[in-house]
């Protein structure tokens, strides 16, 4: 449709990429062929047996002890590889863990420049524990690409970035950052945490990153009942020496959180457009509300970067940060006066989520380093989920009243 023909709403979701080719296709049927199992099973059975029977010492059917490899967790890397656009995956038992297998492929004294805004958990596991193991890491603002240049030294091997930045939503050029720091030295490795985007949204990979990796906590498995990371690679030296870390670090997912995010997976893309309707609709409503100071959400064009976010990714997820107006007793007001919306931690569900990072997500991050990026008291942040859009209008609306009585 021509844009002048279209309307409002139809504005809005223009000019997105389009969807990967076949994603839901490939999200519901690769690595999941029954003609693997002898049962011929159309759903991946979970695997449990720790260990597999070797046909003569050293001889086995590819799986020898579940930490190395395991059946069902095989299905899920496959899938979530199809969908990155990768040639490899490996799982591991949490994001977190997938951020400490991929940091030990490096040495004392390597460099890693990391995002300045990132998931408090990241910034606290480079600066609190990595530095300690004589790892030298510096955070850049990587929206700013002269600001990634002059943090290249010759000691880097690792770019660590996150887009669209949690809480703050800065988004960051990722084919701008991957060539970059490619041309500074191509052996540096360049990661991206997708986590924020799904598969569904944004391909790191195709924009030059190294390594994508995911909190599969949250959109991947989508149904907030995993904790789980994801870690993808087309690049067989990386893949080869993460796959050596995922079995000597031993930081591995059940079989059945496996089972679990695999079957999350196949529901996917229709949970990442429908979590884009509802976030749209409710930053719509809260960026006209006058008892809200500012939203941030990168499918508005009220958002800097949003141009940026319509060149590389095929749409926006449910994530919303916005500031209420007044102090931190209107914000607090706010939350605890929400019905629908759960104050809770984490993101990326079917249920819609609210929290308030200053005091929870982020409160790791030092205060300083809070306030410079503007993770202030009044901060909220929504994690939009799959419910009826007028019920989430209404849960917004009913709090912003009990906040703030005399408005409106
Ligand atoms: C963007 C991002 N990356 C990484 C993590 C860490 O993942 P996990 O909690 O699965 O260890 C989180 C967790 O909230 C996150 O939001």
């Amino acid at each position: 449709m021509e844009p002048n023909h279209m309307n409002d709403e139809q504005q809005l979701f223009a000019g997105f990429k389009t969807a990967f080719k076949s994603f839901g296709t490939e999200a519901i049927h690769v690595g999941q062929e029954p003609e693997q199992w002898s049962s011929m099973a159309v759903v991946p059975p979970i695997s449990l047996s720790t260990t597999f029977k070797q046909l003569e010492p050293g001889t086995h059917m590819g799986f020898e002890y579940s930490r190395s490899g395991n059946p069902t967790r095989n299905c899920l890397e496959k899938a979530v590889a199809a969908l990155d656009g990768a040639k490899y995956c490996l799982a591991l038992a949490s994001g977190l863990a997938a951020t400490v297998t991929i940091t030990h492929m490096l040495k004392s004294g390597d460099g890693v420049i990391c995002m300045d805004d990132v998931y408090g958990g990241t910034n606290r596991y480079f600066q609190r524990v990595a530095c300690n193991l004589g790892l030298e890491v510096v955070l850049a603002d990587c929206t700013k690409p002269e600001q990634l240049k002059a943090s290249l030294k010759p000691n880097t091997k690792l770019v660590w970035i996150e887009t669209p930045t949690n809480p703050m939503m800065k988004v960051v050029d990722i084919k701008a950052c991957s060539d970059l720091v490619h041309e500074y030295n191509k052996d540096i490795v360049v990661v991206v945490d997708n986590t924020f985007m799904s598969a569904y949204f944004q391909r790191p990979l195709a924009l030059g990153a190294d390594i994508c990796m995911y909190s599969a906590t949250k959109y991947m498995n989508g149904h907030s009942d995993v904790v789980m990371g994801l870690v993808s690679t087309s690049r067989e030296d990386l893949y080869e020496k993460l796959k050596f870390l995922q079995n000597a670090l031993g930081g591995v997912p059940s079989p059945f959180d496996c089972y679990l995010c695999n079957r999350g997976l196949k529901t996917l893309h229709l949970r990442m457009e429908r979590h884009f309707k509802n976030a749209m609709a409710a930053a719509k409503f809260l960026e006209a509300d006058p008892r809200v100071e500012r939203v941030i959400f990168p499918g508005l064009p009220s958002h800097p970067q949003h141009a940026l976010m319509k060149k590389q990714c095929s749409g926006c997820p449910g994530m919303i940060t916005f500031y209420i107006k007044g102090k931190f007793e209107h914000a607090s007001t706010f939350l605890s006066n929400l019905k629908m919306f759960a104050i809770a931690e984490s993101l990326g569900g079917y249920e819609s989520l609210a929290e308030h990072p200053a005091i929870m997500t982020h409160a790791s991050v030092p205060e300083s380093e809070r306030l410079n990026l503007g993770i202030s008291d009044t901060l909220i942040r929504l994690s939009v989920g799959l419910e009826d859009e007028a019920d989430i209008i209404k849960d917004l609306e009913q709090a912003l009243a009990a906040a703030h009585p005399k408005t409106k």
